[in-house]
């Protein structure tokens, strides 16, 4: 696909998430905020965006987390923010940013009040996402993240088999979370809610590199918005020279791949 058309069909995208979505659906006052918001980012110069870290803990090991667990809790204690400590940023920030991030690092889904905090945000006007391995989506979740006014949800499914899913994603279960996933996006339909937004999000690897046809497939089935295959990448500030080497051995892709979604050349990303 051209440079070209893929910009295009890139705009019309956010445009029909953002605006027209969002009018189509009485949600009038958030199109006012992300102009107004827009406004000032063009104008002024100002940021549009804002990360909120809800927690620093992952429930799951990846092996190659940018940001890996012992490294985070060698430097800070496992902490869980508050609801009221969350409002307080919200307030702060809701007349300068539209899109707020609300995960970094950690598994967002750990903080109870997660729910609670997206709402808060969401009746703020502003554009919430989070990304999520999955594994704690249990149905009473999935219904109440369904009506909390949630911009988008990222699915991290690394892999399509059990061997390939629990090879990349350290202490996952690949059935708990391919099930999870599946019921979210069912109950979504269901609901017919238009948000959030679904995104299944695929880290190209040596265990995975194959299944690119199978997640394609994959994401039709189940009805997700986007598809992101994503390049793999190996932190130097996560990982020492002699880590990466071993990690890049276990982990890159053996292949160049050639796809409409991704090109991944081996002499680019590799590391040897
Ligand atoms: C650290 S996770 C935290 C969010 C959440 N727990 C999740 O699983 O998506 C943030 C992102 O890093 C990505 N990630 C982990 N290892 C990666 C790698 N080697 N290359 C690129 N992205 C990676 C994850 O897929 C996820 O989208």
């Amino acid at each position: 696909m051209s440079k070209i058309i893929k910009k295009i069909k890139y705009t019309w995208q956010v445009f029909r998430w953002f605006v027209l979505d969002n009018l189509l659906h009485s949600e009038v006052k958030k199109v006012g905020h992300l102009f107004l918001i827009m406004l000032k980012h063009y104008l002024g110069a100002r940021p549009h965006s804002a990360i909120i870290e809800t927690g620093n803990t992952c429930n799951f090991q990846c092996a190659t987390c940018p940001t890996p667990h012992k490294l985070i809790h060698a430097r800070r204690a496992p902490m869980i923010m508050g609801l009221a400590e969350f409002q307080k940023i919200i307030d702060h920030i809701k007349n300068y940013v539209h899109i707020v991030y609300v995960y970094n690092s950690n598994e967002p889904l750990l903080n109870p009040a997660i729910v609670e905090m997206i709402k808060y945000a969401s009746q703020a006007n502003l554009h919430t996402m989070i990304s999520t391995n999955a594994s704690l989506l249990t149905e009473e979740k999935s219904r109440a993240i369904l009506n909390s006014g949630l911009g988008e949800i990222r699915f991290a499914l690394d892999g399509l088999t059990k061997q390939s899913f629990e090879a990349f994603r350290v202490g996952g279960n690949f059935e708990q979370v391919i099930g999870n996933i599946r019921q979210f996006c069912r109950l979504k339909q269901e609901l017919k809610k238009h948000r959030p937004i679904v995104t299944l999000q695929f880290i190209l690897n040596r265990y995975n590199q194959d299944q690119i046809p199978d997640i394609k497939k994959f994401a039709k089935e189940i009805k997700a918005d986007k598809l992101y295959i994503k390049p793999f990448i190996l932190s130097p500030y996560a990982y020492n020279e002699e880590e990466r080497k071993v990690l890049s051995r276990k982990f890159f892709p053996t292949k160049d791949i050639n796809d409409e979604e991704i090109v991944y050349k081996k002499s680019v990303y590799g590391f040897s």
